[in-house]
C-alpha cells in the first residue's frame, strides 16, 4: 500500500487509521476488547462522561528505529497513571497487560503509518477511558469504554527544538488545589481552552500556569510540564499536587542525573525568581522538549538562552531523550518496550 504521506511536514492532526482497539467493562470486568476499522462511538445519550466528565485519557508514542523496528516509551507508565487517575474519578482500572498489549495491538494494525526513522516523526497513541451507560444523577457509571487510536504526528508547537514563546495566565488557572490537575482528564483541558486561545491570538505557543493557591509558583503548561536548567546547571522542576505527573519529566529527571551528570530535583519554581535559570523547556509526549526562549508575565518578558538558538543543556537532554525513543542510545532498564 502506497501511503501518500508527508512524513517531513507532519503537525500534530487527527488522522483515521485503519485500526483502533475497543473493549467494553460490563457487569464488574472488562471483556477482552479487539481491533475494529470503526472509527465511530456508540454511546448512551446519557453517558456520564458526556456529561460529568468521567472520563480519562493517555498519550504516548510509537517509534520508528534506524533499523526499521518499531518500539514504545514507558507505556507501563501510561498504564499506571491511567489506572491512577480511573480511581480518582471512581472508573475501573484497566490493567497493565491489557492497555499495553493493546497499544501493541493499534501499532502492529497500523505499521505503515509508523514514520520513518528519518522523517522525525512518531506514531502517537492515544488512549480513552470513558464512563457510558443510561445514568442521569451524578454517580459514577456501571459500564465503561476503553480505546485506543493512534495517528503519526510531527512537532506538537510549530518551533519543534526551535525556541517559542510562552505567557503566564495571570486570569484563570488550569486546576483547582485539590482537585483533578494530576489526573489526566479532559475537564482540565476545557478549562484550559478559552486561555489557550487567547495566547495563541496573541502569537504565544502556549499558557503557563501558577500554582492556583498563591500565584507565585510555576506549576505548568497547559500541555506539557516545565523545566529549567539553572545557571550553575541544575536541573528544575515544578513540584506540585495540581499538575500533571508526567512522564517525560520523570524519566528527564533520570537523564540529567544519570547520563548529564547534573543535579536533577523537583521543588518551587517562582515566577518572580526566572534569572536563576540559564535555559527553560516545556516536556511531554506531545511536546518532547520544547526549548522556551521567553515568558511574558504582565509587563514582564523574561527572555533564558535565546529566543533563537536552543541551550547547551536543553540539546544534550533532547538527543539523550530521544536517542533512547528512537533506539539510537541505550535505554535504562525497562524503559523500551519492542512492537
Ligand atoms: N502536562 C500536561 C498538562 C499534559 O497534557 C502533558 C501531556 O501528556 C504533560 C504534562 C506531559 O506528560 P507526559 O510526559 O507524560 O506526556
Ligand atoms: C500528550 O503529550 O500526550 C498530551 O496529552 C498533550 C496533549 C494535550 C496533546
Amino acid at each position: 500500500m502506497t501511503l501518500n504521506i508527508d512524513w517531513e511536514n507532519l503537525g500534530f492532526e487527527y488522522m483515521n487509521l485503519p485500526y483502533r482497539f475497543i473493549a467494553r467493562f460490563k457487569d464488574g470486568q472488562w471483556d477482552a476488547g479487539s481491533l475494529t476499522e470503526d472509527a465511530t462511538l456508540h454511546l448512551s445519550e446519557s453517558s456520564p462522561a458526556l456529561h460529568y466528565g468521567q472520563q480519562a485519557f493517555e498519550g504516548l508514542k510509537a517509534y520508528r528505529t534506524k533499523a526499521g523496528e518499531i518500539q514504545l516509551f514507558r507505556p507501563d507508565q501510561n498504564a499506571e497513571r491511567l489506572q491512577k487517575t480511573a480511581r480518582r474519578l471512581m472508573m475501573p482500572e484497566v490493567p497493565t497487560d491489557l492497555f499495553v498489549e493493546a497499544v501493541k495491538a493499534v501499532v502492529k494494525a497500523n505499521h505503515e503509518y509508523v514514520p520513518p526513522y528519518e522523517s522525525g516523526g512518531s506514531l502517537y497513541l492515544r488512549p480513552l477511558l470513558i464512563g457510558v451507560g443510561d445514568i442521569i444523577g451524578v454517580q459514577p457509571a456501571q459500564e465503561y469504554i476503553f480505546t485506543v487510536f493512534a495517528m503519526p504526528v510531527g512537532n506538537y508547537f510549530k518551533g519543534g527544538l526551535a525556541p517559542t514563546k510562552f505567557i503566564v495566565s495571570r486570569d484563570f488557572d488550569r486546576a483547582a488545589p485539590h482537585g483533578t490537575g494530576a489526573a489526566k482528564v479532559g475537564g482540565n483541558y476545557a478549562a484550559s481552552l478559552l486561555p489557550g486561545q487567547e495566547a495563541h491570538d496573541a502569537g504565544y505557543s502556549d499558557v503557563i500556569y501558577l500554582d492556583p493557591t498563591t500565584h507565585t509558583k510555576i506549576e505548568e503548561v497547559g500541555s506539557a510540564n516545565f523545566f529549567g536548567i539553572t545557571k550553575d546547571g541544575e536541573f528544575v522542576t515544578p513540584l506540585s499536587p495540581s499538575i500533571l505527573p508526567s512522564i517525560t519529566k520523570y524519566s528527564l529527571l533520570y537523564l540529567a542525573e544519570h547520563r548529564l551528570g547534573l543535579k536533577a530535583s523537583e521543588g518551587d519554581v517562582y515566577v518572580d525568581d526566572l534569572d536563576r535559570f540559564a535555559e527553560a523547556g516545556a516536556c511531554g509526549t506531545a511536546a518532547v522538549i520544547s526549548p522556551i526562549g521567553g515568558i511574558k508575565n504582565g509587563d514582564d518578558y523574561h527572555v533564558f538562552y535565546s529566543e533563537t538558538e536552543v541551550g547547551p543543556v536543553t540539546r544534550q537532554l533532547y538527543n539523550e531523550l530521544v536517542g533512547i525513543q528512537k533506539g539510537d542510545v541505550t535505554a535504562p532498564e525497562g524503559w523500551i518496550y519492542k512492537v
